[in-house]
């Protein structure tokens, strides 16, 4: 929403080229994310909005059940590591589990079956 040289909107990330991929900027991300977020403000002030969703067959089809739990320790542990870089460049971050699930798949573009939203942290600087 506020990031230098990345254009408002929303980005998937692709980690094996380690690349943004533009995927459309909606009117209104600010309100939409707060909405999203079941009214927590401080979302839609942040510069960035990291939105974790999971593909569970990636896992599934190697650790049948405990995919779920695996899916859920992957998640918490990137979600830790985003506290520690926000740290090393003076932002902050703010895990979030309470949000609509139809609203924030809907906002991204995910079907909410093969894949959905997890989790999500805003990111933002103070001033
Ligand atoms: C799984 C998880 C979900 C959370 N969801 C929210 C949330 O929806 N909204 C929020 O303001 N904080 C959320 N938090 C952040 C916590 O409220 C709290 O700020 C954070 O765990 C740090 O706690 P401490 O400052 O007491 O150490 C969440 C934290 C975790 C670990």
């Amino acid at each position: 929403m506020n990031v230098e040289r990345v254009e408002r909107g929303i980005y998937r990330y692709l980690p094996l080229e380690h690349e943004l991929l533009f995927e459309h900027s909606p009117d209104q991300l600010e309100s939409r994310i707060v909405r999203a977020t079941l009214g927590q403000r401080f979302t839609g002030d942040a510069a960035v909005v990291f939105v974790w969703t999971t593909v569970p067959y990636r896992m599934e089809w190697r650790y049948d059940l405990a995919a779920h739990k695996v899916i859920a320790l992957d998640a918490g542990h990137v979600c830790q590591n985003l506290y520690l870089a926000c740290e090393a460049i003076g932002a902050g971050t703010c895990a979030i589990a309470a949000y609509d699930q139809a609203g924030m798949d809907h906002l991204l573009g995910v079907d909410g079956e093969e894949e959905f939203t997890i989790y999500l942290a805003p990111v933002g600087k103070k001033g």
